[in-house]
Protein backbone atom coordinates (compact mmCIF):
# COMPACT_ATOMS: atom_id res chain seq x y z
CA UNK A 1 0.00 0.00 0.00
CA UNK A 2 1.64 3.34 -1.25
CA UNK A 3 0.46 6.48 1.21
CA UNK A 4 1.51 9.68 0.10
CA UNK A 5 0.28 13.22 -0.91
CA UNK A 6 -0.33 14.09 -4.61
CA UNK A 7 2.73 13.94 -7.02
CA UNK A 8 5.48 11.78 -4.96
CA UNK A 9 5.66 9.01 -7.30
CA UNK A 10 2.88 6.58 -5.96
CA UNK A 11 1.63 6.26 -9.70
CA UNK A 12 4.74 5.94 -11.27
CA UNK A 13 6.40 3.50 -8.90
CA UNK A 14 3.29 0.97 -9.37
CA UNK A 15 3.21 1.40 -13.53
CA UNK A 16 7.12 0.66 -12.96
CA UNK A 17 6.02 -2.48 -10.93
CA UNK A 18 3.62 -3.13 -13.53
CA UNK A 19 6.28 -3.35 -16.16
CA UNK A 20 8.09 -5.53 -14.60
CA UNK A 21 5.64 -8.19 -14.22
CA UNK A 22 4.24 -7.93 -17.65
CA UNK A 23 7.67 -9.06 -18.84
CA UNK A 24 7.75 -11.71 -16.62
CA UNK A 25 4.63 -12.75 -18.04
CA UNK A 26 2.12 -12.16 -15.44
CA UNK A 27 -1.85 -10.20 -16.27
CA UNK A 28 -1.70 -7.38 -14.53
CA UNK A 29 -4.57 -4.98 -13.98
CA UNK A 30 -4.27 -0.83 -13.51
CA UNK A 31 -6.52 1.59 -13.17
CA UNK A 32 -8.11 4.24 -10.98
CA UNK A 33 -10.86 3.21 -8.53
CA UNK A 34 -13.35 5.48 -9.28
CA UNK A 35 -13.18 3.88 -12.94
CA UNK A 36 -12.84 0.12 -11.49
CA UNK A 37 -15.75 0.97 -9.11
CA UNK A 38 -18.06 3.09 -11.43
CA UNK A 39 -17.47 0.48 -14.35
CA UNK A 40 -18.12 -2.89 -11.61
CA UNK A 41 -21.59 -0.91 -10.48
CA UNK A 42 -22.61 0.17 -13.74
CA UNK A 43 -22.53 -3.87 -14.99
CA UNK A 44 -24.03 -5.08 -11.72
CA UNK A 45 -26.74 -2.70 -12.55
CA UNK A 46 -27.19 -3.94 -15.97
CA UNK A 47 -26.30 -0.46 -17.61
CA UNK A 48 -22.99 -1.89 -18.77
CA UNK A 49 -21.73 -5.21 -20.61
CA UNK A 50 -18.76 -6.83 -19.21
CA UNK A 51 -16.81 -8.69 -15.97
CA UNK A 52 -14.83 -5.93 -14.78
CA UNK A 53 -15.27 -7.59 -10.64
CA UNK A 54 -14.13 -11.09 -11.75
CA UNK A 55 -11.00 -9.55 -14.22
CA UNK A 56 -9.97 -7.70 -10.77
CA UNK A 57 -10.13 -11.01 -8.27
CA UNK A 58 -8.64 -13.15 -10.62
CA UNK A 59 -5.58 -11.37 -12.18
CA UNK A 60 -2.10 -11.84 -11.05
CA UNK A 61 -0.96 -8.18 -10.12
CA UNK A 62 -4.15 -5.99 -8.82
CA UNK A 63 -3.12 -2.09 -8.94
CA UNK A 64 -5.39 0.46 -7.15
CA UNK A 65 -4.47 3.24 -8.06
CA UNK A 66 -6.39 6.64 -6.13
CA UNK A 67 -8.07 4.84 -3.38
CA UNK A 68 -10.41 6.95 -1.60
CA UNK A 69 -11.44 9.00 -4.85
CA UNK A 70 -14.69 6.24 -5.65
CA UNK A 71 -18.00 7.33 -5.40
CA UNK A 72 -18.81 5.33 -2.03
CA UNK A 73 -22.42 3.04 -2.20
CA UNK A 74 -23.60 0.02 -0.52
CA UNK A 75 -22.82 -2.21 -3.15
CA UNK A 76 -19.25 -0.76 -3.93
CA UNK A 77 -18.20 -0.85 -0.75
CA UNK A 78 -18.96 -4.58 -0.17
CA UNK A 79 -17.34 -4.85 -3.62
CA UNK A 80 -13.99 -3.39 -2.03
CA UNK A 81 -14.18 -5.58 0.95
CA UNK A 82 -14.60 -9.00 -1.54
CA UNK A 83 -11.39 -7.44 -3.95
CA UNK A 84 -9.40 -7.18 -0.55
CA UNK A 85 -10.34 -10.03 1.00
CA UNK A 86 -10.62 -12.78 -1.49
CA UNK A 87 -7.36 -11.46 -3.24
CA UNK A 88 -5.61 -11.78 0.24
CA UNK A 89 -7.19 -15.38 0.81
CA UNK A 90 -5.65 -16.68 -2.51
CA UNK A 91 -2.33 -14.92 -2.16
CA UNK A 92 -2.44 -12.60 -4.91
CA UNK A 93 -0.69 -9.64 -5.03
CA UNK A 94 -2.10 -6.28 -4.92
CA UNK A 95 -1.44 -2.76 -4.87
CA UNK A 96 -3.64 0.12 -3.41
CA UNK A 97 -2.18 3.68 -3.65
CA UNK A 98 -4.18 6.79 -1.88
CA UNK A 99 -3.55 10.49 -0.22
CA UNK A 100 -5.22 9.14 2.31
CA UNK A 101 -3.87 8.51 5.31
CA UNK A 102 -4.12 5.42 7.34
CA UNK A 103 -6.79 6.91 9.81
CA UNK A 104 -8.77 8.13 7.00
CA UNK A 105 -9.06 5.37 5.51
CA UNK A 106 -10.29 3.66 9.09
CA UNK A 107 -12.66 6.24 9.04
CA UNK A 108 -13.77 5.84 5.19
CA UNK A 109 -13.61 2.29 5.07
CA UNK A 110 -14.22 0.39 8.68
CA UNK A 111 -12.38 -1.69 10.53
CA UNK A 112 -13.03 -4.97 8.68
CA UNK A 113 -11.07 -3.08 5.74
CA UNK A 114 -8.59 -1.66 7.70
CA UNK A 115 -7.74 -4.64 10.04
CA UNK A 116 -7.49 -6.76 6.73
CA UNK A 117 -4.85 -4.28 5.03
CA UNK A 118 -2.75 -3.42 8.38
CA UNK A 119 -2.66 -7.39 8.66
CA UNK A 120 -1.37 -8.63 5.13
CA UNK A 121 0.01 -5.27 3.56
CA UNK A 122 3.24 -3.48 3.48
CA UNK A 123 2.89 -0.02 4.10
CA UNK A 124 4.84 2.52 2.15
CA UNK A 125 3.97 6.11 3.14
CA UNK A 126 5.50 8.14 0.18
CA UNK A 127 7.41 11.69 1.96
CA UNK A 128 9.04 14.77 -0.28
CA UNK A 129 8.12 17.74 -2.42
CA UNK A 130 5.54 17.44 -5.53
CA UNK A 131 7.40 16.46 -8.40
CA UNK A 132 4.80 17.52 -10.82
CA UNK A 133 5.55 21.47 -8.88
CA UNK A 134 9.40 20.89 -9.23
CA UNK A 135 8.85 20.07 -12.47
CA UNK A 136 6.99 22.82 -13.64
CA UNK A 137 9.16 25.30 -11.39
CA UNK A 138 11.97 23.57 -13.53
CA UNK A 139 10.71 23.93 -16.87
CA UNK A 140 9.72 27.69 -16.11
CA UNK A 141 13.01 29.06 -15.25
N1 LIG B 1 11.18 8.14 -9.77
C1 LIG B 1 10.79 9.12 -10.59
N2 LIG B 1 11.65 9.64 -11.49
C2 LIG B 1 11.27 10.63 -12.31
N3 LIG B 1 10.04 11.17 -12.34
C3 LIG B 1 9.14 10.69 -11.50
C4 LIG B 1 9.47 9.66 -10.57
N4 LIG B 1 8.38 9.38 -9.83
C5 LIG B 1 7.43 10.21 -10.28
N5 LIG B 1 7.87 10.98 -11.28
C6 LIG B 1 7.09 12.00 -11.99
O1 LIG B 1 6.48 12.83 -11.03
C7 LIG B 1 5.15 13.16 -11.38
C8 LIG B 1 4.21 12.74 -10.25
O2 LIG B 1 4.31 11.31 -10.08
P1 LIG B 1 3.02 10.38 -9.86
O3 LIG B 1 1.96 10.72 -10.86
O4 LIG B 1 3.52 9.00 -9.83
O5 LIG B 1 2.59 10.88 -8.40
P2 LIG B 1 1.43 10.32 -7.46
O6 LIG B 1 2.05 10.10 -6.12
O7 LIG B 1 0.77 9.18 -8.12
O8 LIG B 1 0.44 11.57 -7.37
P3 LIG B 1 -1.16 11.58 -7.12
O9 LIG B 1 -1.35 11.28 -5.67
O10 LIG B 1 -1.57 12.97 -7.47
O11 LIG B 1 -1.77 10.54 -8.02
C9 LIG B 1 4.88 12.49 -12.71
O12 LIG B 1 5.06 13.43 -13.75
C10 LIG B 1 5.94 11.39 -12.76
O13 LIG B 1 6.28 11.07 -14.08
MG1 LIG C 1 -1.13 8.87 -8.84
Amino acid sequence: MFLGRTGLGKTHLSLSIANVAIDKGFGVIYGSSQNFFNQIQDEAFGRKQGDTLNALLDCDLLILDDFGTEFMSTYISSAIYNIINSRILRSLPTIISTNLSLSEINSQYGERIMSRILGNYVIKQFTGKDIRQIQMLKNNT
